[in-house]
């Protein structure tokens, strides 16, 4: 009932979440939950490059093809979840194959399964998290600009990003090929790299159509001064910039971590939270939908990386949190 966004230019907007795989198939709660609140899926780690080919040349689709079934037999639409990242690689992927030989796979990667699902995946997670953090971080400045120190960067530079964006766009022309990076919906100097690079890319006509900012939020840090405006009105000013590039924008993981708030608080303030990031985003231009990274607090990457916390819109037993209420208003009834 959350996903009924007002479209964009004409074009329905979608309401996704990413998908936890063995829920889906054991878990008749988890599906109802999930069919009844959203329109749209993407793969929590089916698609990624470990588990597609976690052996050379050994293909896994099993669960990938699983997914996708699952979302068109629902008539979900889907986000392909993530061709090219530096986490979750396969562990024949290693400093030992020769830059060629890397490159070959990589492209090789991309294409067969943009290809597979060519038609039914409208939109691709390309190149995912390739800007460091910070701009001390010692990685590759190749080109002016900061990435990430990893593997691929090493050995083949930056233009591996480019190739990777051509190679999913040949496999399929009419795909949405997207850039998805974290900490970035707020500006600041990781936000700057990010636009410089995505311009970049467009200059030279890289095929890349969406600029996806993750959103994964710790709530006590959208307040300053005790307040979220600030903090809003920033994100508003950062996003615009990136849709007056020509490009589609989506939040793309969205959650939030609530911990650093007193027990007794955390919940209203993460309901009035989510209602401000969600109703500044979508009267932004250009805002294609908006993906959550779950939608019940008992499936989050965040208990693995952080701890215990309550990030997402239904508890772990799926009871509506305030913070269900607050995004409904938003989501539900414009
Ligand atoms: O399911 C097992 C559980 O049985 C076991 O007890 C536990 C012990 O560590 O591990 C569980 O598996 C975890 C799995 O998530 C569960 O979904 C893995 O350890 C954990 O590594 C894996 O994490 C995934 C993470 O990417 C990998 O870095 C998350 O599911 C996935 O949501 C997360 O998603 C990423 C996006 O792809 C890219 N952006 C950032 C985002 C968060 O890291």
């Amino acid at each position: 009932i959350m996903s009924m966004l007002p479209p964009m230019a004409g074009q329905p907007r979608y309401l996704g979440t990413a998908i936890q795989f063995n829920a889906l198939l054991s878990n008749q709660t988890y599906v109802a939950n999930l069919l009844g609140e959203f329109n749209a899926a993407a793969p929590g780690n089916q698609m990624k490059w470990v588990s597609l080919q976690p052996q050379r040349r050994k293909w896994f689709w099993d669960e990938a093809d699983e997914f996708v079934r699952f979302c068109q037999r629902h008539g979900l639409r889907i986000k392909g979840h993530t061709l090219i990242w530096h986490d979750q690689m396969p562990p024949w992927v290693t400093e030992s194959l020769s830059a060629e030989a890397l490159r070959w796979e990589m492209l090789n990667h991309v294409r067969i399964t943009v290809a597979r699902y060519k038609g039914r995946i409208p939109a691709w997670d390309v190149v995912n998290e390739v800007i460091a953090d910070k701009r001390g971080d010692a990685s590759h400045h190749g080109d002016g600009k900061t990435y990430r120190n990893s593997l691929l960067m090493r050995k083949l530079g930056p233009d591996f990003i480019e190739a990777a964006f051509r190679a999913a766009h040949d496999a399929d022309p009419s795909a949405d090929l997207i850039y998805n990076d974290y900490n970035v919906i707020d500006g600041g100097d990781k936000a700057d790299r990010m636009y410089e690079m995505v311009r970049g890319l467009l200059q030279k006509g890289v095929p890349i159509h969406v600029v996806g900012f993750q959103t994964h939020v710790k709530g006590p840090e959208l307040e300053i001064d005790g307040d979220v405006a600030a903090w809003m009105s920033k994100a508003a000013a950062n996003l615009r910039r990136f849709a007056d590039l020509g490009l589609k924008i989506t939040l793309s993981e969205i959650d939030m971590r609530i911990s650093g708030w007193p027990a007794s608080e955390r919940r209203w303030r993460q309901r009035n939270a989510y209602r401000a990031l969600l109703a500044m985003a979508l009267v932004q231009p250009k805002m294609e939908g908006l993906t959550f990274w779950g939608f019940t607090d008992q499936h989050s990457w965040i208990h693995y990386e952080f701890g215990a916390d309550e990030p997402l819109l239904l508890d772990e037993e799926y009871r509506l949190k305030p913070a269900y209420h607050g995004a409904l208003r938003i989501l539900g009834h414009l």
